[in-house]
């Protein structure tokens, strides 16, 4: 089939790479030049885990090329995804739809006959009618004869950061809403996805609201669970208790689980924070804010999570981190990312630069990503590097290689054998018998847990820097 992906993201390019590898001759367009670019070289502009060999091996074989063109676009074939962005608003907690706006009229009104457009991207319930009723009115203007139909379902994106081909070639399920009776619109999808419903995957066939809802309920819940067990551990951290243990004793329970159930710094990323607050948003619109209410809170938990982070790493260090050298590992909201889209992780080293903390950052894949957001913070070459000195190690992304890295490797680097766990992924044993003082976020942690800080005030004195290499003065 002749296939159509509108916004070329994360979201986008990955349907459009996957799509070719289902067989499908596909077009992926963006209003972004340099995207394009390097798509078109078979270059993926974010890291994403195995979506390079997909994008190169179907340009390779001519089912996949990439445009700018919307004019290309229409001409391409009748069957549209829509993949763009829809963030949260600059100002306000609902999501900006400018860019869903500005694909659809750039589409429609070059459409003539019968077209299907799929929506993937996570909007507000209710959009998909009214972008149906514009996209009537666009059609019925360009098109006098009557003779274009332009039909909108909504297939919502599960997809994972770091996971995404295999969540598209094999998703949990595939959602499909349509308007009633719409059979055609099925019918096309049915083919689209053949390979995959073959396999067996689940199919569940809706109206445009249920789908809708289910993809933001779907990130609701998930923020929601990962609120609980953060809102538990905040109990822990005053009356003692292991939060880790706890997850694993209530996750076995099968009505629970154990998926989500990670204390820790909290949640970030490009979708949960803005998907549960633009959720709000449209309770509030639709005068059913009183049923999302605890969705405030589930933010507000996550929030506070990063704040105490900062608390704790500030406790390592005495009463205060001013002046102190702190090697912040990890950027990426989450590992096998290079997003720090709202990450907990880069959140914690702007707090404690604020704080007057000389913060060094590293992340093994998110150090462009990070240097944009955060030009003011120093960066080092590698976990080593950004450890050297350091008075307290943070740990804000887990990594395989911090999760992996040994306290003996680091001990001849840092400047005090401290080390703050926000992930929960670390061997505390193997830490504190190494002889470093460890302290986890949603654990109960003594105000004198770590030993004095060098100087008076919190404020250390700059020693020389070591070599990473030789763990040397130089
Ligand atoms: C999420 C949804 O999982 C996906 O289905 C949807 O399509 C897009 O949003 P993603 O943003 O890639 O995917 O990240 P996810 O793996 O869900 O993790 C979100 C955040 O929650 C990360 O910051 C992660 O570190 C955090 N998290 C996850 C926890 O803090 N604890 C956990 O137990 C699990």
């Amino acid at each position: 089939m002749k296939v159509t992906v509108i916004g070329c993201g994360y979201l986008g390019a990955t349907h459009a790479a996957c799509m070719a590898e289902l067989g499908h001759e596909v077009l992926g367009i963006d209003v972004d030049p340099a995207k394009i670019a390097s798509l078109s070289r078979g270059e993926v502009p974010f890291f994403e885990p195995g979506l390079s060999d997909v994008l190169r091996r179907n340009i390779d074989a001519g089912r996949l090329s990439f445009t700018t063109d919307y004019d290309e676009a229409a001409a391409h074939g009748s069957v549209h995804f829509l993949g763009v962005g829809t963030p949260q608003q600059q100002r306000g907690h609902g999501a900006d739809l400018s860019q869903v706006h500005g694909a659809v009229d750039a589409l429609t009104s070059r459409l003539r006959g019968e077209h299907l457009i799929v929506g993937k991207s996570t909007v507000p319930v209710g959009t998909a009618a009214e972008l149906q009723r514009r996209i009537d009115a666009t059609s019925a203007r360009v098109d006098e004869s009557g003779g274009t139909h332009i039909e909108l379902a909504w297939n919502p994106e599960f997809l994972r950061e770091g996971f995404a081909v295999d969540d598209t070639l094999s998703p949990d399920r595939i959602v499909l809403g349509t308007r009633p009776d719409n059979s055609r619109a099925a019918a096309v999808i049915a083919e689209v996805y053949r390979e995959i419903f073959e396999a067996g995957v689940p199919y569940v066939r809706t109206d445009l609201p249920t789908a809708e809802l289910v993809k933001v309920s779907a990130n609701a819940f998930l923020a929601t669970k990962i609120s609980f067990i953060n809102a538990v551990s905040e109990i822990c951290e005053v009356v003692g208790g292991d939060i880790s243990t706890l997850a694993d004793a209530i996750g076995y329970d099968a009505r629970i689980g154990r998926k989500f159930l990670n204390a820790g710094l909290g949640f970030g990323g490009g979708c949960l924070p803005k998907d549960i607050r633009a959720f709000v948003a449209r309770a509030d619109e639709v005068g059913a804010g009183q049923s999302l209410g605890f969705l405030r809170e589930v933010d507000a938990v996550n929030m506070r999570r990063r704040t105490a982070m900062v608390d704790l790493v500030e406790k390592a260090c005495g009463s205060s981190v001013l002046g102190a050298n702190v090697a912040v590992l990890g950027a990426a909201f989450k590992p096998e990312s290079d997003d720090v889209r709202d990450s907990p992780a880069l959140n914690v080293a702007g707090q404690l630069s604020l704080r007057g903390a000389r913060v060094t950052v590293f992340d093994p894949k998110a150090m462009d990503n990070a240097r944009r957001l955060y030009p003011t913070l120093r960066f080092g070459e590698s976990a080593r590097d950004a450890a050297i000195d350091a008075d307290v190690v943070v740990v804000a992304t887990e990594w395989a290689e911090f999760v992996h890295m040994t306290p003996e490797e680091l001990a001849p680097l840092v400047g005090r054998k401290v080390i703050v766990d926000g992930r929960r992924c670390l061997n505390a044993q193997a830490w504190e018998k190494a002889g470093w003082s460890y302290a986890a976020i949603g654990d109960r942690v003594e105000a004198d847990f770590a030993p004095q800080m060098r100087s008076a005030g919190g404020v250390t004195s700059v020693p020389a820097r070591r070599s990473a290499a030789a763990g040397m003065l130089v």
